[in-house]
């Protein structure tokens, strides 16, 4: 008898169906966040407020870049009510340096939503501006310990080890559709918030891409990846195609007016520094360059490279100049209007980074 159980005991334990694998695997975990928590401003006298402007903030940006920003943000707009009524501009300025500032326009309306027809669920959040299931679902259970597990590239990174998932993911999505159910199981139900937060920190601070920590893992004698001897190359992506694609624009700003030209992204018409096509840029004798970024999309690095019609030649390149230019589509739009202009989000920031170096070159009194 005792051999069968044993064999059995052995049997759950590879397949990690021991009906107490969960629990157990939730109490070390739960037991490693309390002693381990990092200190965050937002875990501090936490509430509904701040959870969901962290939780904005950490789209796409590491906890120690958001820190300074969430600081001054509390200072700033202190709740809901007080980040509503602000102008979008206010709102975007104090985003200025954390990137993808959709958010922070979303972020706005969201608040707005919170003030007017307050959600009240995970569902009620997916309907918000820039909510998406991750978001929706660390909201609901950090603020209202909602049982709805959050699924990020952290915790897809410790659950495929838990589980060593061996097969390669051929997408975030993909990775993300295979660890949910994994997580939904695993969830304490009780704390799904500090649950959720647990799971996200261990991937964070421990269970780390290039580094894991196994020595000090509460999930190691879960984990069949360290049994097995494959953390590190679990879990396996597809490798992505990269291409390299360069774009030549240029930057014609006259008497406080910046030429744009529309480009069909999706289905929205967006505007854009104008592109510099080798037809175009044959009518320029001198050009210089200004400055240039980098950015993916979809398999595809875009280098953006943007000219400027060299200074000694400003005075030829009126805006009536330009109307003998091969720019049909292309408009002037005063700088003041351009925060109601529909630009595209990285154009809004670059040209947001190119004002910012040409006024500070004029105030060190440098021609550009
Ligand atoms: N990443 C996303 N949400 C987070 C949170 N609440 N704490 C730490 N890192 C996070």
């Amino acid at each position: 008898m005792g051999k069968i159980l044993a064999k059995t005991r052995k049997h759950f334990t590879l397949k990690q169906k021991m009906p107490d694998f969960e629990s157990n695997f939730r109490k070390k975990l739960l037991r490693w966040f309390r002693q381990n928590a990092r200190d965050l401003p937002w875990r501090r006298n936490s509430s509904l407020y701040k959870t969901v402007v962290s939780e904005f903030m950490l789209q796409q940006t590491q906890v120690k870049t958001v820190l300074p920003y969430f600081e001054r943000w509390m200072t700033i707009f202190p709740n809901f009510e007080v980040l509503a009524s602000a102008s979008v501009e206010a709102v975007v300025r104090q985003w200025s340096g954390l990137g993808y500032y959709a958010r922070a326009r979303h972020l706005h309306k969201t608040a707005q939503r919170f003030v007017q027809n307050p959600p009240r669920s995970y569902r009620d959040l997916l309907t918000c501006p820039g909510v998406g299931s991750y978001t929706a679902a660390a909201i609901a259970s950090i603020a209202w310990n909602e049982p709805i597990a959050a699924v990020d590239g952290n915790v897809v990174r410790v659950l495929a080890r838990v589980f060593n998932y061996s097969a390669i993911f051929t997408s975030k999505a993909d990775a993300i559709a295979w660890t949910t159910p994994h997580a939904q199981k695993l969830l304490d139900k009780e704390q799904a918030g500090t649950f959720n937060e647990a799971m996200m920190e261990l991937g964070a601070v421990v269970c780390t891409s290039t580094t894991p920590d196994c020595e000090h893992c509460p999930s190691q004698t879960f984990c069949k990846a360290f049994r097995e001897h494959t953390v590190e190359v679990c879990p396996r992506f597809q490798p992505t195609p990269h291409f390299k694609k360069t774009v030549n624009r240029l930057w014609a700003l006259r008497d406080e007016k910046l030429l744009l030209e529309p480009s069909l992204i999706g289905n929205k018409q967006l505007w854009e520094l104008p592109e510099l096509t080798e037809e175009r840029k044959a009518q320029f004798r001198d050009l210089k360059e200004i400055f240039r970024a980098k950015r993916t999309v979809t398999n595809t690095i875009y280098t953006e490279v943007f000219y400027q019609p060299h200074s000694s030649m400003n005075e030829n390149r009126s805006e009536a100049f330009f109307e003998t230019l091969p720019f049909e589509n292309c408009r002037w739009f005063s700088l003041q209007q351009l925060h109601t202009v529909a630009l595209s989000g990285p154009h809004r920031r670059w040209i947001q980074q190119i004002l910012r170096d040409e006024q500070q070159m004029a105030e060190a009194g440098t021609v550009p």
